[in-house]
C-alpha cells in the first residue's frame, strides 16, 4: 500500500510518522512541506534520522496535482487547507484522510463556529466522519474521512453509551475537558509557549469551543441510530424529541500531550457504579481501543499518552443521581494520527489494530 502525507513537521503530522515507522506493510512514497521542500525528513525531524522515514525528501505541495498510484493522502494541515487538495484528489480517485475540521460539520456551522467560511465543496457531502466506534461500516468504503477533533473523540467516547442507552438527559450534559499543549499545534502563540502555561491551569474559548456542535451532531445521531435499531428489533421506546447539547469547557494542562473528560449526565432512572460499569462494557466489549476500566478504577493520562487507546471510568453520584465519567485519550494518539491510522486499516481492508498496539510510556 503506498501512502503520501502532508504537514509531517507539525505534531500530529509527525505522530503519523512515528506510527508508520515500523509498518512494512505501508509504504510512505511522498511527504509535503512547501517551506522545506527538497530537505530531507531526518534533518528536520532527528527522530526519524535512522530510519527509512529519515532518508525522505520533502517535495512541495503542488505536485499533489500529479499524484497517482497512491492509495491515501493523509493531510495533517490547518483549517481550511484540507478544501483546497482534498477535492483535487478525490477527482483523480485517490482517497483522503483528512486530519482538520474542514469536512467535520455542515458548512453554516463551520463558519459560526470556525469564524470562517470555507470555500464551497461538493465533495464535502460524501465525507464519512472517522469515529470508528460509531461509523465503523462506513469507513470502510470512504473515499473522504474527516478524522475527529480531539477533545470531540474523547468526549464523545465518553457520553455515546449513556446517550444511546437513552438512560439521561441528554439536552444538559456537561464536559469538563483538559488537553496538553500539543493540542493547540506547533507554532507557538502568545497563550501556549512555555512560560504562559508552565505550573498553571487556565480555561479557554469558553462556551465557544468549536468541538462543542461536533460532539453534539455525533452524540444525536448515535441516538437517532440506536432507536432506529430498537425499532428494527421491535423494541418500543420512548422518544426524546430534545436536542442533544453539551456545555464544554476546554482547559489547557502544563504538559504536552493528553485529554482529560469528566462528563457530568443527569440520570433518568437509578442505577449503582456496578450497573453504569455494565453499560460501558458492554457498548465497547469488542472495541480494541477502548478500555473500560474496573469500578472505582480511575483513569489516568499517563497511561495512554503514546497509545491509541481510550481508558473510561465512571461513578455514579448517589446523591444527585448523576453518572459522572472519567475518560482520558493521547490527542496526537486516538484524538488524531493514532485514530486516523485505525481508519486508514479499516479503508484498506486490514485488521484495524495493525501498527497500533502499543504500550504507553510510562
Ligand atoms: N495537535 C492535535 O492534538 C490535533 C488533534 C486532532 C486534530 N488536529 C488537527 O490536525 C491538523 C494539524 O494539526 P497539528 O497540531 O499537527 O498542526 P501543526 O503542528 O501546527 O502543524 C501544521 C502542519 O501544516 C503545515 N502547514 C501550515 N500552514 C500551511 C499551509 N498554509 N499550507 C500547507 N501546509 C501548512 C505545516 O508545515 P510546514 O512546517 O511546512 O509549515 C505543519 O506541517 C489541524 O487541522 C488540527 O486541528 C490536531
Amino acid at each position: 500500500m503506498r501512502i503520501a502525507l502532508v504537514g509531517a513537521t507539525g505534531y500530529g503530522g509527525s505522530e503519523a510518522l512515528r506510527l508508520l515507522r515500523a509498518r512494512t506493510d505501508i509504504e510512505l512514497v511522498w511527504v509535503g512541506s512547501d517551506r522545506l521542500a527538497g530537505r530531507k525528513v531526518g534533518d528536520e525531524l532527528p527522530q526519524f534520522g535512522t530510519s527509512h522515514i529519515g532518508e525522505l525528501r520533502f517535495s512541495p505541495l503542488a505536485e499533489l496535482r500529479l499524484m497517482q498510484d497512491i492509495d491515501i493522502v493523509l493531510l495533517a494541515l490547518p483549517h481550511g487547507e484540507a478544501r483546497i487538495w482534498a477535492p483535487q484528489l478525490l477527482a483523480r480517485g485517490l482517497r483522503v484522510i483528512d486530519f482538520s475540521g474542514d469536512y467535520r460539520l455542515p458548512d453554516a456551522m463551520y463558519a459560526q463556529w470556525y469564524g470562517k467560511e470555507l470555500p464551497e465543496d461538493r465533495v464535502a457531502q460524501s465525507a464519512v466522519y472517522g469515529l470508528p466506534e460509531l461509523y465503523r461500516e462506513e469507513i470502510r468504503t470512504a473515499s473522504l474521512v474527516a478524522n475527529p477533533g480531539c477533545y470531540a473523540t474523547c468526549a464523545e467516547l465518553a457520553l455515546l453509551p449513556l446517550v444511546e442507552a437513552g438512560l439521561v438527559d441528554d439536552s444538559r450534559l456537561v464536559i469538563d475537558a483538559k488537553s496538553g499543549v500539543s493540542g493547540a499545534g506547533k507554532a507557538p502563540s502568545s497563550g501556549t509557549h512555555f512560560v504562559e502555561v508552565q505550573e498553571s491551569v487556565r480555561a479557554y474559548k469558553v462556551g465557544a469551543h468549536q468541538h462543542t456542535p461536533e460532539i453534539e451532531q455525533v452524540l444525536a445521531d448515535g441516538r437517532r441510530r440506536r432507536r432506529g435499531q430498537r425499532a428494527n428489533e421491535g423494541v418500543g421506546e420512548e422518544i426524546t424529541t430534545r436536542e442533544v447539547r453539551v456545555m464544554l469547557t476546554t482547559q489547557l494542562l502544563p504538559i504536552k500531550r493528553g485529554i482529560y473528560v469528566t462528563a457530568y449526565a443527569s440520570l433518568g432512572t437509578t442505577m449503582s457504579g456496578q450497573e453504569l460499569q455494565e453499560v460501558y462494557r458492554e457498548r465497547y466489549d469488542r472495541e480494541p481501543f477502548v478500555q473500560v476500566l474496573q469500578p472505582g478504577v480511575i483513569p489516568e493520562i499517563r497511561y495512554t499518552v503514546g497509545t491509541n487507546l481510550c481508558q473510561i471510568g465512571v461513578h455514579v453520584d448517589q446523591r444527585t443521581q448523576t453518572a459522572l465519567v472519567m475518560a482520558t485519550i493521547d490527542n496526537l494518539g486516538k484524538g488524531a494520527a493514532g485514530q486516523a491510522l485505525q481508519n486508514l486499516n479499516l479503508m484498506m481492508g486490514l485488521p484495524e489494530d495493525t501498527g497500533l498496539r502499543i504500550e504507553p510510556w510510562v
